[in-house]
């Protein structure tokens, strides 16, 4: 019988990962069949166990459901307990195992695919939701010399900062003090949602270091407040998430089929200029 898998969200129309998922089945030569749910809020365990139940293996997690797949896992990695947060479960037999690739795929993608190591590196963080948690161990292992932390709301800022104290040396801010102090960073990740919204986390342009990396991770908006800010200010390397989310897809993948494969023409494929 072919393998299911599938991506669950709400909304799920503009979702990317059936195509992703598909193109790494046809490179890898396996044979599966990934569909989107669009789950019912307030009920996910019943969709994600009716899923189970159709012989599904596993599901990508999204918006809003990280957090019910977080409690409905029975199992959890380190990564996805940290994180607070699931955006993948794997099924075998009653065994729901939860992980969280979002980090790494952002990891991944700004060492490998953008070229800029992490090691050493001053990195400053914007942000302290969801996104913004799931990226702290990831960069924290690849021993950064400086994890900035900055959010709007400086209580949530810390919170992290203590979780995350026993992983590396996370410091946490406001954006006042951030200003007062005038660091300069080599690479700066916009993990906020004021995208979204058009807006710009108020951020200033100073924090740009010389060759620094902007990254915007939500993606397909072009040039986001946040991504202009930084072009304005002649930074040269600017990205979106595109390359996260096919980098944790394939996280995904590789997890569930024990495979390793090719993300490079699939980025490409999904990646809308910016400019
Ligand atoms: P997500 O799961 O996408 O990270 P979230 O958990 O709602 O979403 O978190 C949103 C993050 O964006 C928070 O860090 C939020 O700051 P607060 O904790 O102070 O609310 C941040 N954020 C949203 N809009 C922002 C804005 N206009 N400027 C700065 N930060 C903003």
């Amino acid at each position: 019988m072919t393998d299911r898998y599938a991506v669950i969200g709400n909304p799920i129309g503009h979702t990317k990962s059936p195509m992703i998922h598909r193109a790494f089945a046809e490179q890898t030569k396996q044979d599966l069949d990934y569909t989107a749910i669009l789950g019912t809020v307030g009920r996910f365990g019943e969709d994600a166990t009716a899923f189970r139940k159709a012989g599904g293996r596993g599901l990508n997690v999204t918006a809003p459901f990280k957090l019910d797949a977080f409690r409905y896992a029975t199992k959890l990695q380190e990564g996805a307990r940290l994180a607070g947060a699931v955006n993948c479960l794997s099924f075998d037999g009653d065994e729901a195992t939860g992980a969280n690739f979002d980090g790494v795929g952002l990891t991944r993608d700004i060492q490998r695919n953008l070229g800029f190591p992490l090691r050493g590196k001053r990195i400053l963080l914007l942000g302290a939701g969801g996104a913004a948690r799931g990226a702290l161990l990831p960069f924290l292992e690849q021993q950064p010399a400086e994890l900035v932390l900055v959010n709007r709301t400086v209580v949530k800022a810390n919170v992290l900062g203590e979780r995350f104290a026993s992983y590396g040396t996370l410091v946490t801010t406001g954006y006042e003090q951030l200003a007062q102090e005038r660091g300069q960073y080599d690479i700066v990740v916009n993990a906020t949602s004021a995208s979204l919204q058009g807006e710009l986390p108020p951020v200033s342009a100073s924090v740009f270091g010389h060759g620094c990396l902007a990254y915007e991770l939500l993606y397909g908006k072009g040039l986001t407040p946040f991504l202009r800010l930084a072009k304005n200010a002649g930074v040269q390397h600017v990205a979106d998430g595109v390359g996260m989310l096919v980098e944790q897809a394939a996280e995904a993948f590789e997890w569930w089929r024990g495979v390793r494969l090719d993300t490079s023409p699939v980025i490409k494929q999904l990646t809308v200029p910016l400019d």
